[in-house]
């Protein structure tokens, strides 16, 4: 049988299938995923998973940024093979593609990112491990097998539980350490503003910090909290209910203990350091050996000083838009990033990423891969396991079908040349 490619196989799979009365999963389409993803999630959890900063212009741009680039295909090419795989940190990758580090996914599923965790290795696609994760990122790796994991790390105020986070994600078998540097502050989040909803100050998210010994020693060090005579409200019994679930142990124990209150305030004090400079990068580097990757980087000055800081990897983000409205669009960024990196190290890229043609608009202006953000987390939202595979397949097939349409058999054929700018 002929190899008929990602692409033609999804395709198969959808149409045919079909014939034979078989669901083809979540929504191709990404506008109709997201919808069905709010159809499925109370609309706290949608409101954190979907809303950017302020009136949301970054996230705007960053779509505006990839519809203004137009791929100019070329004819008659032997495309009949194709190969969208790439080489990546030693790690041969199906796709472009690795999946964005996404916090509290305990909102879209109860699987969370155990569910994220097996569809990605059941692709091979790698995983990042968000710092905000909902579940110990030892319970996602040995779900994962030998399959590729990196860890996102938020640079916390305690410099022992950043040596104790990172020691845990070499000893769990990640690829890299990804430093988010975009988020020493939160953003203004209109939405969760308006519905004056922060998942952390329930217990959600703070699942690789009440898993470390370190966190849990910064805990029991805790002032003990002032007591609070007000009389207990609904909304304050539904938080405490909420926070005493989301503790690990049992909620019997939780409810009777000031340590999952404690730790919540422990998080909030800690959790990110604002006073981050170029010179605490050498603590990290004499701290592990795996290749560190900045996320975040936006400027060509920071990009180069990067290297220069012998920094492995850059990740070109606007944290999808959540961080700085009136931001400059990933893919506008881009180019000057490359330019300055000149080839030392990989560039990759996220935010507002939701095709396959965006990957490779992406890589064409010199990028190695994207990061896929929300759409998984939608696709987790409606089907879990199920819906992140449907969604990695999706990608990965419509890349493809992209690649081969725009006349190039293999990604090292993609370039600038395939490209057109609009106004
Ligand atoms: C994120 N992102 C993120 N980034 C990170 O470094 N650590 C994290 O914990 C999170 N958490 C998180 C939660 C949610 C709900 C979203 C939507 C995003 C940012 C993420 O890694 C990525 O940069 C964006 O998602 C990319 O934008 P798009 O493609 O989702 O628009």
């Amino acid at each position: 049988m002929t190899d008929l490619g990602l692409g033609r196989r999804r395709q198969a799979e959808i149409y045919v299938g079909a014939l034979s009365g078989a669901r083809h999963g979540v929504p191709v389409d990404p506008a109709r995923l997201e919808q069905a993803a709010r159809r499925r999630i109370s609309r706290e959890a949608f409101a954190y998973i979907a809303g950017g900063a302020g009136l949301e212009g970054t996230m705007r741009a960053n779509r505006d940024a990839f519809d203004r680039l137009r791929i100019v295909p070329r004819v008659l090419r032997d495309v009949s093979t194709r190969d969208t795989s790439l080489e990546l940190f030693g790690r041969r990758l199906p796709g472009p593609f690795l999946l964005a580090p996404i916090g509290v996914l305990e909102m879209a599923h109860r699987e969370a990112d155990l569910a994220v965790a097996r569809a990605a290795a059941a692709k091979g696609v790698p995983m990042i491990f968000s710092n905000q994760a909902s579940v110990p990122m030892e319970r996602c790796a040995e779900a994962m097998g030998a399959s590729a994991r990196w860890f996102q790390l938020y640079w916390s105020t305690s410099n022992d539980l950043v040596e104790s986070l990172v020691g845990r994600a070499e000893a769990c078998g990640c690829e890299a350490i990804v430093v988010t540097l975009d988020t020493t502050l939160l953003g203004w989040r209109t939405r969760d503003l308006d519905l004056a909803y922060l998942p952390f100050l329930r217990g959600k998210g703070i699942a690789q910090y009440t898993s470390d010994p370190v966190f849990r020693r910064l805990v029991d060090q805790a002032d003990e909290e002032p007591t609070q005579r007000s009389r207990p409200t609904f909304a304050g019994l539904s938080a405490l209910f909420q926070l005493t679930r989301a503790y690990p142990g049992t909620f019997r124990a939780n409810i009777r203990s000031p340590r999952p209150r404690r730790a919540v305030r422990r998080f909030l004090e800690i959790y990110s350091r604002t006073s981050l400079t170029w010179e605490d990068l050498p603590f990290l580097r004499e701290r592990t050996k795996l290749p560190i990757l900045l996320k975040g980087v936006l400027h060509p000055e920071d990009a180069r000083r990067a290297v220069e800081a012998g920094v492995e990897g850059l990740v070109v983000s606007n944290h999808g838009g959540r961080q700085i409205d009136g931001g400059i669009a990933t893919v506008d960024a881009l180019s000057a990033v490359v330019e300055a990196v000149d080839g030392k190290v990989p560039i990759l890229l996220d935010s507002g990423v939701r095709g396959g043609a965006d990957a490779f608009k992406a890589v064409a202006l010199g990028a190695t891969a994207v990061l896929i953000g929300r759409p998984y987390a939608y696709g987790l939202a409606v089907a879990g396991e199920r819906g992140v595979h449907d969604v990695l397949e999706n990608f990965l097939a419509d890349f493809d079908l992209t690649m081969g349409l725009a006349g190039c058999a293999s990604i090292d054929e993609i370039s600038a040349e395939s490209l057109a700018a609009t106004s």
